[in-house]
């Protein structure tokens, strides 16, 4: 086979199939600085003695202080240290800035909140095309109890555990979809209930709104046939009540919001967003849109049947003062 036919992009590719952890290896340069980069070529190599290796790329700027180096360190990354990662995987950056740093062998800059660490001295060095493969034997390591960040197919990934999901899945009731997704639900509007018992509001009103927020303009009907799905009848007296603080106008029939109602329906809907953002910082990311992503597919395939007033399409329209909402929270 031709090897030198391989397409470059296509080759990286598939070896990206092989899933791997993210380290940052860290040396102390012969001209007393501190270099470091990115690195998921690690491996383990032998037991006794205690030896690892990986790999550098031999036009990367720190790999001349790798291999005159006679140390260096191995840390493989916390699921919290991606923006670390990024930081090391770059060349013309100050890498170390305001980093906590300890200090090991030969003075090598060791980091810390990751999963592992290895503080190695170089043993070996061996050609390996354009990398240079550098082989230490570990010298004194640190395990901490952190949860490692994954690398796959060019993607950050995490790990959800087997086990913490059968753990789950023996408490049934606590496992049960429909439990999850209403508890998240109650959760993440603690805070905005805490904001409208603040404003003199209660519950049933943030339904309400919620309600109104993508239908406004309906008929008194419509917002009847809305109310109804979830369960819970439309109060009149609620309707009322909002018509008469000067929230709520009927016009030629329809529901409108007053100028007032519609700047707190904003605000509130601004609570509801930072909530939001608050919940998701359990989350990476990725993960949050993922999660968005298989609860949307949900919805839509438990959603066939709906009557048509309550699809997507009916009723997230230009109506919507969601994204009002949203410029209110970006601005400030
Ligand atoms: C997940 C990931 C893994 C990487 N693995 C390696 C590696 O094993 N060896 C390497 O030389 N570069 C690797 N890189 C690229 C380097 O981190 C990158 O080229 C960095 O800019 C090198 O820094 P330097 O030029 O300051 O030496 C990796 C990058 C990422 C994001």
């Amino acid at each position: 086979m031709n090897t030198s036919s391989f397409d470059p992009k296509q080759f990286r590719q598939a070896l990206g199939a092989f899933t791997t952890g993210v380290t940052i290896v860290t040396t102390r340069g012969p001209d007393n600085l501190d270099y470091g980069l990115t690195a998921n070529s690690f491996n383990s190599v032998s037991i006794d003695p205690p030896m690892v290796l990986w790999s550098i790329n031999k036009d990367s700027s720190s790999a001349k202080a790798f291999t005159k180096g006679s140390h260096f360190a191995v840390h493989i990354l916390s699921t919290d240290q991606e923006s670390l990662s990024n930081r090391f995987a770059k060349s013309s950056v100050d890498k170390f800035a305001e980093l906590k740093l300890q200090r090991g062998p030969n003075d090598i800059p060791l980091l810390d909140g990751c999963s592992a660490r290895f503080q190695c001295k170089t043993t070996y060095q061996y050609e390996g095309g354009d990398h240079i493969i550098l082989v230490g034997e570990v010298l004194a390591f640190d395990h901490f109890d952190k949860a490692p960040l994954v690398f796959h197919s060019g993607s950050y990934r995490r790990l959800v555990s087997p086990t913490s999901l059968g753990k789950e899945s023996v408490i049934y009731g606590e496992n049960w979809l429909g439990f999850l997704l209403g508890r998240a639900y109650y959760q993440l509007q603690l805070p905005i209930r805490k904001q409208l018992k603040d404003l003199g509001m209660q519950d049933r009103d943030f339904e309400l709104l919620g309600i109104l927020s993508f239908s406004e303009g309906s008929t008194l009907e419509e917002l009847n046939q809305l109310f109804d799905f979830t369960g819970k009848a439309l109060l009149s007296e609620q309707l009322m009540l909002w018509i008469q603080k000067g929230l709520l106008i009927l016009n030629e029939q329809r529901l409108q919001f007053t100028d007032q109602g519609r700047q707190l329906a904003i605000q509130w809907l601004a609570f509801a967003k930072a909530a939001e953002m608050q919940a998701l910082e359990s989350l990476s990311y990725e993960e949050a849109q993922q999660l968005k992503l298989l609860i949307g597919r949900i919805i839509q395939f438990t959603g066939t049947d709906l009557p048509t007033y309550w699809r997507k399409e009916n009723i997230w329209q230009d109506n919507n003062i969601w994204q009002q909402a949203d410029a209110i929270l970006t601005t400030g």
